[in-house]
């Protein structure tokens, strides 16, 4: 059975040693997805895999026979920039930019988790309903997404605006 990669059937490799990671960097020429530290302590590698955030240098292609990835580069969606794109740009939630695929696709995975009611470290009382959307709670989540270059603010920012400032706005 192939895999799913932005939508598209693909291949895997026939070499099962090769990572996630590799695989879409040098396989499939998706570069999007960083390797920062190879390790597992940067978070610059992360994708989406049937939703849930992963990190791609730490898992083998073969592992995801059957599921779908999602990288950076399919997020757009007919042109348009996924709103949290949109977001990091308006936000200056990058400077070089390495870390921001990563922190995007992150940010994706973690909103899910939070919407699923999967507490966090800093998540204080269990049973008190969904979980805020606090600086407290993203920091606290995206603290496995490292920025070299201390965008950290506007990374917050960005992730505030696309995801409680639009539902204040609807409300
Ligand atoms: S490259 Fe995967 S966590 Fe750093
Ligand atoms: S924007 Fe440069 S490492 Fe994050």
């Amino acid at each position: 059975m192939p895999i799913t990669v932005n939508g598209n059937e693909r291949d895997l490799p026939d070499d099962p040693r090769v990572s996630l990671l590799d695989f879409l960097r040098e396989h499939l020429d998706l570069t999007g997805a960083k390797k920062g530290c190879d390790q597992g302590a940067c978070g610059a590698c992360t994708v989406l895999v049937d939703g849930e955030r992963i990190l791609s240098c730490l898992a083998l292609a073969v592992q995801y026979e059957g599921c779908s990835v999602l990288s950076i580069e399919g997020l757009a969606l007919n042109g348009a920039l996924h709103p949290l794109q949109t977001a990091f740009i308006e936000q200056d939630g990058l400077q070089c930019g390495y870390c921001t695929p990563g922190q995007i696709c992150s940010a994706i995975g973690m909103i899910g988790e939070i919407r699923r009611g999967v507490p966090s470290q800093v998540t204080a009382d269990l049973s008190a309903g969904p979980i805020a959307l606090s600086s407290d709670e993203l920091r606290e989540r995206m603290s496995g997404n490292l920025c070299r270059c201390g965008a950290y603010n506007g990374i917050l920012q960005a992730i505030l605006q696309t995801y409680v400032d639009q539902r204040r706005a609807a409300e």
